[in-house]
């Protein structure tokens, strides 16, 4: 949701801007700028604005032949949420007398009264942007301070919302200054300069040792040095994190895109997700608990609360949870949780997934749970991300950095990890044994090995399903149990990277309404794995195939009935039920893919998504 980065030191910053907004891109695409700092004719300092209506290669071309001595500015990478994509709307954005400039992600709540306030006072606006009144209010401090890092602190003083921010004045040469609240901003020093970042993976290529700053911290880079403040412009010295993920994430690889690198990824994902998590007397070990198993076994109710793909991982963990620890759990979108009065109390247990670990919506209603008394785990995919600190306890799902914007390794890593967590509530309330524990855990870590055989495997299965699907105007994706979860997040998948129309029901629910949908062609995705529902799934699509429907079944290994009503069969390998989330949620992934490819779509980047949502 926005991406920004920032540079100040002895190389070319023109370079460093745009391949650190290049890997930011997946944050927003709808525009993409730079303010760098040049040379007047007179031999003063001057600030040079070029923005580009979308992505970050277009913002290159308009920058070629572009002056290249400039060692100090900053950049952004858009997602729109106040005003269209436009120039006028790209930032960075300008003060009146274009001598500071700022970049900005997140949103400013009070923007429309600060705005008025300070047109009153002769600012003249040029954007429908919440973010311009950044600059002006860095104006009017900087008038008073002659001071840029003074002038950002006190400018935050008038915010109300979230924001991660970087200014330059063209009156201090060389200097970034950079708050942060409630958006996220990584800071690190290089060999030859200090840079910024709303995501280590843009400056991950200079240094591995970065400071995440916090709500509240400011920085003040210099090409030598950063200094670190907190709001009252106290030197502080924050934590620094170093990242040990290997920066091949940050490149295809030899893949033809991201996603496809990702969903090969997989079996990787599993494996490292189950490092060291089971004990040599079989217990459950998550060191980053956070939670005593006095305090677990205490939990009466359990909910899950998330966005998305996320949202969907929830749906395969409510089916584990109540299985396995026979404790009800249910399943909200965050973005709804919060303005209900969900029945919280101290036993009730708040489960927050989120990929990025930054979601606004899940952020407020984990902070609207933990008020109401909520314990909250959160199960997310970056280190030190906001839902990891506010929550009690969090699993890390060892995804490494997903670069593409519809989630596929982070949402298997989700699932596993969620399923450790079933697990553990089971085991904690002594519904499971030791000796069960082993041997799921053994059969957990084997859907590595059954996700490498469906990539071996199925691709070409795969894409004659998606040759018949391609020129469809409308898919349904049907199952029952596990299946009718993953169900939604293969529809969810085929419409984010095809903008292909797809809904999904319970296998159960067709014949009360979506059946009317079906005509001759229809294509219907159908989850026909081994599980206690197979005959009443084949039931459905029986019915799907009487009314002329296209059927492609998600089919176990071995099982050649249902070739009889399916024109096209994937398989995947036997498995046990609560597993089959894990591996038949792969051919979905891959069938979303090769359908948008074969229509021609941007698979990393669709239209109008990105992959951090910050706003609510
Ligand atoms: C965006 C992304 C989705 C993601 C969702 C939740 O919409 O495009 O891929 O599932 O946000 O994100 P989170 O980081 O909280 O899992």
């Amino acid at each position: 949701m926005c991406g920004i980065v920032a540079y100040t030191g002895e190389d070319t910053a023109k370079d460093i801007l745009l391949a650190g907004l290049k890997r930011l891109e997946y944050r927003g695409y709808d525009s993409a700028g730079v303010a760098l700092e040049g040379i007047a004719p007179d031999g003063s300092t001057t600030l040079d604005v070029t923005c580009r209506v979308g992505k970050v290669m277009g913002l290159a071309s308009e920058l070629e032949g572009h002056d290249a001595a400039s060692t100090c500015g900053i950049g952004h990478t858009r997602w729109a949420t106040h005003g269209k994509p436009s120039v006028a709307n790209a930032h960075p954005h300008t003060s009146c007398d274009g001598r500071i400039a700022v970049v900005h992600n997140g949103i400013i709540e009070n923007f429309a009264e600060l705005r008025d306030e300070l047109a009153s006072r002769g600012h003249v606006f040029t954007s429908e942007t919440d973010t311009e009144v950044l600059a002006h209010l860095v104006e009017e401090a900087y008038a008073r301070h002659a001071d840029l890092m003074a002038a950002v602190r006190e400018a935050c003083t008038h915010v109300v919302g979230a924001y991660g921010m970087a200014a330059v004045s063209a009156d201090e040469p060389g200097v970034i200054a950079v708050a942060r609240k409630d958006s996220p901003i990584v800071v690190g020093r290089g060999e030859r300069g200090s840079y910024v970042a709303s995501d280590v993976i843009a400056l991950i290529d200079a240094t591995r040792d970065v400071v995440v700053l916090e709500d509240g911290q400011f920085a003040r880079l210099t090409p030598t040095g950063i200094e670190y403040t907190d709001d009252a412009g106290e030197p502080i010295e924050p934590a620094v994190t170093h990242i040990d993920w290997d920066v091949d994430t940050a490149e295809k690889g030899g893949y033809p895109d991201f996603m496809l690198k990702e969903i090969c990824e997989q079996p990787r994902v599993v494996r490292d997700t189950l490092v060291g998590r089971l004990s040599a007397t079989g217990e459950l070990d998550i060191d980053e608990l956070g939670l005593t198993f006095e305090e677990l076994d205490l939990i009466d109710r359990v909910y899950v609360i998330a966005c998305g793909t996320s949202y969907h991982a929830g749906l395969v963990a409510k089916n584990l949870i109540e299985a396995w620890a026979r404790i009800p759990c249910e399943v909200e979108a965050a973005s709804e949780f919060r303005y209900r009065n969900p029945i919280i109390t101290p036993s009730t247990l708040v489960v927050a997934v989120s990929q990025s670990g930054e979601t606004a919506d899940t952020l407020a209603a984990i902070r609207d749970a933990r008020i109401k008394g909520a314990k909250v785990f959160g199960i997310t995919n970056v280190v030190g991300s906001p839902v990891a600190r506010e929550s009690d306890g969090v699993i890390y799902t060892k995804a490494n950095k997903e670069i593409a914007v519809a989630s596929t390794k982070s949402f298997i890593g989700q699932i596993v990890s969620l399923t450790l967590l079933a697990m553990l509530l089971g085991q904690v309330k002594g519904k499971l044994t030791t000796g069960q524990v082993r041997m799921l855990f053994r059969e957990l870590g084997d859907t590595a090995a059954q996700i490498q055989w469906i990539l071996d495997s199925q691709r070409t299965a795969v894409h004659e399903a998606a040759l018949a699907c391609k020129d469809a105007q409308s898919a349904l994706f049907v199952g029952r149990g596990m299946g009718a979860a993953i169900s939604y997040e293969g529809a969810l998948k085929l419409k984010e990277v095809s903008y292909l129309h797809a809904e999904a029901y319970a296998a159960g629910e067709m014949k009360h309404g979506p059946i009317a949908l079906i005509d001759p062609g229809f294509p219907v995705i159908a989850v026909t794995t081994k599980s206690p529902t197979y005959d009443k799934v084949v039931s459905n699509l029986k019915e799907c195939e009487a009314r002329g429907a296209k059927i492609i079944a998600l089919a176990t290994q071995g099982d050649e009935d249902i070739k009889q009503i399916a024109d096209h069969v994937i398989y995947i390998p036997p498995v046990r039920d609560a597993f089959s989330a894990i591996t038949a949620s792969v051919p979905l992934q891959l069938l979303a893919r090769e359908v948008a490819v074969m229509r021609g779509c941007d698979v990393d980047q669709p239209r109008n998504l990105a992959k951090s949502v910050t706003v609510e």
